[in-house]
């Protein structure tokens, strides 16, 4: 068999257990309304929160800082000839936003998370991680060689006798890490228990506030500055809802320094583009003031407006991600492609970025959505959600043409793009599974 035969053996296999995932075509700017795989539909499927991704005033921040450069790449690592002073502008105004001494900008949230966490713990010491983190910390846990301990979701009792056993204080540093907004079920992190417990036991605490950075806490700070607490490292991202790419981590300035020595993704990858640097630091400065307030009272309005229109919506009242669980993989896909048809897009999340049998769709709002669109979504959904034909055991066979999705796969794209509107694919291909233990935990 070649690699090719094994791959299209490998995809059939995906396609039998409803798991195949393909990208569809955006066209034109991000935003409520976009225009998806040629059709205009609303978007209830991003994490542009604040409805920045498509703001003409980020695009000319990144068009004058193209022009008075003249270049697009930064041409090397940042550690070499890569650093250019967008980059160390923008380090500033994450630090005078976040309040930290020492602040650092990585390529994505996922290099952030993946490089912060293997620099921070190596073999001998321990990481306790909540069993929903990102697959981007669970690959950071991987990759530092250090113990982990997956502890259940939420559960600080549980974290609390990890932290407190003979094996943890026998550890040279206990880090403990979680997300502060949970990406896939809305919820919050009880930051304030989790700092305490993690200075009762004498631990670090890095906190990945990808989804609550902009949208949540004072100047959009995050759950962390909303409670008051300081964890040790924060990450935020800037493609969510910065609306730019790359991320940060904001710590102190040894920290910081530290992160310039031992950081991989930082050490051995080139530069973020200098005018993402540039736009990314514009929407810092309406992310921060009374644009900011209002987008965030916009989007917090808007989730509990769902809530209350779709009460199977999961989640914090006011979180912008809204899981309505599912559960049945076939399922959750064939009501996404409903509402595709009519014209409403939320994404259909299946294992591996959640656990099984916790398929769900995942609505993610958007400040910038108007009210008789948010109106006509929460119809559709509501809609989808008691047809009949879309309950589990009366889903006809052919209707997710499964069998054609196989061979779809694999042939042109007009063929391809039907097959998806079929089987759907999740928003990122992430994995949470396995946290640092060396095996698939689902
Ligand atoms: C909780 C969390 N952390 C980190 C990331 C990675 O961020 P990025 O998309 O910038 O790589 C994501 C992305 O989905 C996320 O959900």
């Amino acid at each position: 068999m070649t690699l090719d035969d094994e791959a299209r053996a490998e995809l059939r296999e995906l396609a039998a257990a409803h798991r195949l995932r393909a990208p569809r075509v955006v066209d034109g700017a991000p935003g409520p309304r976009i225009v998806l795989d040629g059709s205009l539909v609303l978007n209830l499927a991003s994490n542009d929160y604040l409805g920045l991704a498509g703001d003409r005033r980020l695009s000319r921040a990144a068009a004058a800082a193209l022009e008075e450069t003249g270049g697009v790449g930064a041409g090397a690592s940042r550690l070499i000839a890569g650093n250019h002073r967008a980059h160390a502008a923008l380090e500033a105004a994450v630090g005078a936003w976040m309040r930290c001494a020492g602040a650092r900008v990585f390529g994505s949230g996922y290099a952030a998370n993946s490089g912060v966490i293997a620099a921070l713990a190596r073999a001998g010491d321990a990481i306790f991680s909540d069993e929903l983190n990102h697959a981007s910390i669970i690959d950071g846990c991987r990759l530092s060689r250090a113990d982990v301990v997956v502890f259940p979701h939420g559960d600080l009792a549980a974290l609390e006798a990890a932290l407190a056993s003979s094996a943890a204080r026998a550890r040279r540093r206990r880090l403990v890490v979680s997300e502060s907004l949970f990406s896939m079920d809305g919820d919050l992190a009880d930051v304030e228990r989790l700092a305490a417990l993690c200075r009762r036991h004498d631990a670090a605490l890095v906190l990945d506030e990808a989804h609550a950075i902009g949208v949540l806490g004072p100047e959009g700070r995050g759950v962390a500055a909303a409670a008051g607490v300081v964890p040790d490292v924060v990450i935020g991202t800037f493609g969510k809802a910065l609306g730019t790419y790359g991320a940060f981590a904001a710590t102190t300035r040894a920290v910081a320094d530290l992160l310039w020595n031992r950081a991989r993704p930082f050490v051995f990858s080139t530069g973020m583009p200098p005018a993402v640097a540039a736009a990314t630091a514009a929407s810092i400065q309406i992310v921060r003031g009374a644009e900011g307030d209002d987008r965030r009272r916009a989007v917090a309005a808007h989730a509990r407006r769902l809530r209350a229109g779709v009460p199977a919506a999961g989640g914090a009242s006011e979180s912008p991600i809204a899981p309505i669980r599912i559960d049945d993989d076939r399922r959750v896909m064939a009501i996404s492609a409903r509402l595709l048809e009519a014209g409403v897009f939320v994404q259909g999340i299946r294992p591996p970025t959640v656990p099984p049998g916790t398929a769900r769709l995942r609505v993610g709002l958007m400040a910038t959505m108007a009210l008789p669109d948010l109106e006509r979504a929460i119809a559709a959904i509501a809609g989808a959600l008691a047809d009949g034909a879309l309950a589990d055991g009366a889903l006809a066979d052919g209707a997710l043409a499964d069998g054609a999705l196989a061979d779809g796969a694999l042939r042109q794209e007009g063929a391809v793009r039907s097959a998806v509107r079929g089987a759907g694919n999740d928003a990122g291909a992430v994995d949470k599974s396995g946290a640092g233990d060396g095996g698939e935990r689902w």
